[in-house]
C-alpha cells in the first residue's frame, strides 16, 4: 500500500476485516502521508491503537466534522444501527465505502443520504493481507474516490473493480465464499488420504499444506493454474490417472458449476430479502 495522503476517515465497526484494514492502515502512514481516524467501535483492539500511536497517525481527534470517507465494516443486521452512530461523520462531500455483504448502494445511499457510494466484497484471507476484495462504485464516483477506496482497501489484498453491481451476486459466489470450497478440498484430500490408509494428523498435514503450497506457487510464479497442473502431470503416470476421474463428465467442475450457480442465488434471493 502506498504512502496515505492524510485523509480523514471514520471507521464504523473493528472488527475482523475492520481491524486487518486499521493494521494495513497504520502500515501505510508509516511509510509517509498521514491518517485522521475516528473509530466507532465498542472493543477497539489496543494494540491496533498503539500501532497508530507509534506513526503518528491522529486516533479519535476532538471536535470532529464530516469525514472525508466513511468505512462502514459491521456485520449487515447491525448496519441500520451503524449509520445512525455514523451520522455526524457523514456530510455532504463525504465518500461511503462498505465491506458489508450484501447491502446494495441504493439502500445505503438511501439511509445515509449520500450519492458517493462503493460497496465491496472482500474475503476471510483479507485478514491476513492475502484476499481479495471485489468493489463496485456508484455512478456519482469521481476517479479520485475509486483511487482512494483501492487504496483503503489495498491492506486487505488484490483489489478488482466490478463494473456492474449486479455482479456482486457472482462476486461473493466466487471469491467471498471461495475460500470454503478450498478448505472442503483440504479436508476431502485428508479423509482420502486416511481412506487409503494414513493416519488422521499425517493425513490433515499433508492435504493442508499441499494446499497452501499450492496457492502459494501459483501466486509467487504468477502462472496460470492450467500451466501449474501440467508440471505436475506425465503422461501415464499417477497425476494423470487422478485428473481422469477428477476432469470426466461428472467430475470437478460441473460439481463446482453447480456450487456456485447456487451461491449466486442464493446471494440474489438475499438480496431480494427472500431467504432470511
Ligand atoms: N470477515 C470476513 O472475512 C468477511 C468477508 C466478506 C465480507 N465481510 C463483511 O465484513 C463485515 C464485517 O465482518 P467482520 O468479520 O469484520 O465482523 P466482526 O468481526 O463481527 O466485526 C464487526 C465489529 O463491528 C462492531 N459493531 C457492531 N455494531 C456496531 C455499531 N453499531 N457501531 C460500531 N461498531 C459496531 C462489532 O462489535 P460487537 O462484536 O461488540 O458487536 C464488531 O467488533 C460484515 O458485514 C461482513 O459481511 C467479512
Amino acid at each position: 500500500m502506498s504512502a496515505l495522503e492524510a485523509p480523514r476517515v471514520a471507521l464504523i465497526g473493528a472488527g475482523a476485516m475492520g481491524g486487518a484494514l486499521v493494521k494495513g492502515w497504520a502500515e501505510a502512514v508509516r511509510r509517509g502521508g498521514g491518517l485522521t481516524l475516528s473509530v466507532v467501535e465498542p472493543n477497539f483492539d489496543k494494540t491496533l491503537e498503539a500501532a497508530l500511536d507509534a506513526v503518528g497517525a491522529v486516533l479519535n481527534p476532538p471536535n470532529q466534522g464530516p469525514a472525508d470517507i466513511v468505512v462502514f465494516a459491521v456485520k449487515p443486521q447491525a448496519f441500520a444501527a451503524a449509520a445512525e452512530e455514523a451520522r455526524g461523520f457523514v456530510g455532504p462531500d463525504t465518500l461511503v465505502l462498505s465491506v458489508m455483504a450484501g447491502v446494495t448502494l441504493t439502500h445505503m445511499a438511501r439511509v445515509l443520504g449520500v450519492e458517493r457510494v462503493v460497496r465491496a466484497m472482500p474475503n476471510t484471507p483479507g485478514q491476513i493481507g492475502r484476499g481479495v476484495t471485489a468493489y463496485v462504485a456508484a455512478s456519482a464516483c469521481t476517479g479520485g474516490d475509486r483511487a482512494l477506496v483501492e487504496q483503503l482497501l489495498s491492506p486487505l489484498g488484490a483489489v478488482e473493480p466490478i463494473g456492474v453491481e449486479r455482479l456482486m451476486d457472482v462476486v461473493t459466489a466466487v471469491s467471498g465464499s471461495g475460500p470454503a470450497y478450498v478448505y472442503l478440498l483440504a479436508e476431502a484430500l485428508a479423509a482420502a488420504a486416511e481412506q487409503e490408509g494414513l493416519d488422521r494428523e499425517t493425513a490433515a498435514r499433508l492435504a493442508t499444506q499441499t494446499v497452501a503450497g499450492a496457492g502459494a506457487l501459483m501466486l509467487e510464479t504468477g502462472a496460470p493454474p492450467k500451466e501449474l497442473r501440467k508440471h505436475v502431470t506425465s503422461p501415464g503416470g499417477t497425476t494423470e490417472a487422478a485428473l481422469d476421474v477428477l476432469q470426466a463428465a461428472d467430475g470437478l467442475a460441473p460439481v463446482l458449476r453447480r456450487a456456485v450457480a447456487a451461491a449466486v442465488k442464493r446471494s440474489r434471493d438475499l438480496g431480494r430479502g427472500e431467504g432470511g
